[in-house]
């Protein structure tokens, strides 16, 4: 198994939705690179999504993607065209490379374009059901030794090898959002997983830049296992606090408490609206499933489904409503439940802050300590003081950091993985947190 020969044909399936069309410019560029070193081969990357609308706008987005990349790149593309005397300006060698790169690429809505693939990204939404069907259907029609990279965020691999009879031939492969930027992939093997396979998966992913992080298959993995028990806490936490505070008051109280005084770079509610009020209950439901010793379950999720609040983004990127409604993506209000509409955020400050008191001396923003060369010193300071701190915040702010730490290590002992290390990895890279959730702060 030769990585090379296996990127001669790929196919990305769920091209036209966030992460396929990431992870479509990521495997263009490599094929592209590729095709440069070898320019008599033919090489194909097919990029198949059943949303027309959606295959329609891809081209332009991996072209201006492209063309990002290549002018990142230029130094390594000089070298690459050497021997094209043809090519004197910079501009001119980023348009070799981004007509190389779409010039290897094939849309379309049929399947039949995976046809003669040695490698398959599968990138659809996250439906156990319709990720089976669709990879039994590519199974069928690709080579009987062709290599499946799933980017499921939380459905085991072993169970969709199972149940689409793929014989070890597939692995979990989960990019972060978006794919193009984020370093961070999660690496899931199965039990049959082919050991060759893995290299090769290893192989692509050092290719590719990214920083590569082993997790064991299951459900939810270390990124979606630590976010899901998180935001849960949350909203216990919330269901705690709204009788003394209301709805909107406790939603606004926790933002705050996991944002503010645990220095995260949003609050958990906003990062729940950020991934999707829907893809969050999708999530619990895929781990509810698959996790028989605990249960996993949001009656609140449930709640802001039925009444069409999903959070997520607009096609134009702009934040939709969620648990905070959004003006040019700054949170602006906090939904109440009971009043089925959105409380100013403004109000809840004046009404909620001087309860909830001032985080502890040595506070810093997020956005700030983030470009301070000293930031490990400054946690450390920050967060012996929140130890000490007595008022009502910085006692939220302790029990939360407690239970984050709890997650990380049950996530060590369940054997989700096998390093502390790997938990924190993936949080600060996939979820930029400064510190991670297994530390020495509490
Ligand atoms: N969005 C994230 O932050 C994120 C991060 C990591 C992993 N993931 C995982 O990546 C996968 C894709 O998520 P996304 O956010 O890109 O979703 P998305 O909704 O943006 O894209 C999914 C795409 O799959 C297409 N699709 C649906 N059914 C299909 C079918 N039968 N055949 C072909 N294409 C089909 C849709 O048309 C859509 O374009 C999921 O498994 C998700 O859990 C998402």
């Amino acid at each position: 198994m030769k990585l090379d020969e296996l990127l001669e044909n790929v196919s990305v399936v769920g091209a036209a939705g966030k992460m396929g069309s990431g992870i479509a410019v990521l495997i263009a560029q490599e094929v592209a690179k590729l095709k440069i070193k070898n320019p008599d081969k033919t090489y194909k990357v097919n990029l198949i999504d059943v949303n027309e609308q959606g295959m329609k706008g891809l081209r332009q987005y991996i072209k201006t993607q492209m063309t990002k990349v290549a002018e990142k790149s230029i130094v390594g593309l000089r070298s690459a065209y050497e021997s094209r005397e043809d090519l004197v300006e910079n501009g001119e060698v980023i348009d070799a490379f981004v007509d190389e790169a779409l010039g290897v690429l094939n849309f379309g809505t049929n399947f039949e374009l995976a046809k003669n693939s040695k490698v398959v990204f599968e990138a659809i939404i996250e439906n156990e059901e319709l990720k089976v069907k669709v990879l039994k259907e590519l199974k069928e029609l690709c080579p009987e030794d062709a290599l499946f990279f799933t980017n499921t965020s939380s459905i085991p691999i072993g169970f969709l090898d199972k149940e689409a009879g793929l014989q070890g031939r597939i692995i979990g492969y989960h990019f972060y959002n978006p794919p193009i930027v984020q370093k961070l992939l999660e690496l899931i093997s199965a039990d049959d997983t082919n050991k060759e396979f893995k290299d090769i998966a290893n192989e692509l992913g050092k290719l590719l830049g990214k920083k590569l992080v082993p997790a064991n298959d299951i459900s939810g993995f270390i990124g979606n296992g630590h976010f899901i028990r998180d935001g849960l806490y949350a909203i216990s936490e919330v269901n705690r606090l709204k009788e003394e505070y209301s709805f909107s008051g406790a939603i606004y109280i926790m933002n705050r408490i996991s944002q503010d005084f645990l220095i995260r770079p949003m609050g958990i509610f906003q990062l729940i609206d950020y991934v999707g009020v829907d893809v969050f209950q999708c999530i619990l439901r895929v781990m509810n499933k698959h996790l028989r010793d605990e249960t996993l379950h949001s009656e609140l999720i449930d709640k802001l489904m039925e009444k069409n609040i999903r959070g997520g983004q607009r096609a134009d990127g702009s934040q939709k409503d969620g648990f905070l409604k959004y003006e040019r993506n700054r949170p602006t209000g906090v939904y109440d439940t009971g009043k089925g509409e959105y409380v100013a955020l403004e109000r809840l400050k004046e009404r909620l802050d001087s309860k909830i008191g001032n985080p502890p001396a040595g506070f810093s923003p997020w956005r700030k300590l983030l470009i301070e060369p000293n930031k490990a010193d400054l946690l450390s300071t920050y967060f012996s003081n929140l130890r000490s701190a007595d008022s009502f915040g910085t006692e939220l702010a302790r029990n939360y950091l407690a239970r984050s730490k709890e997650i990380g290590e049950r996530l060590v002992k369940d054997g989700v993985t096998n390093s502390a290390d790997d938990v924190n990895a993936v949080l600060t890279n996939g979820f930029f947190w400064l510190y991670g959730p297994i530390n020495d702060y509490i």
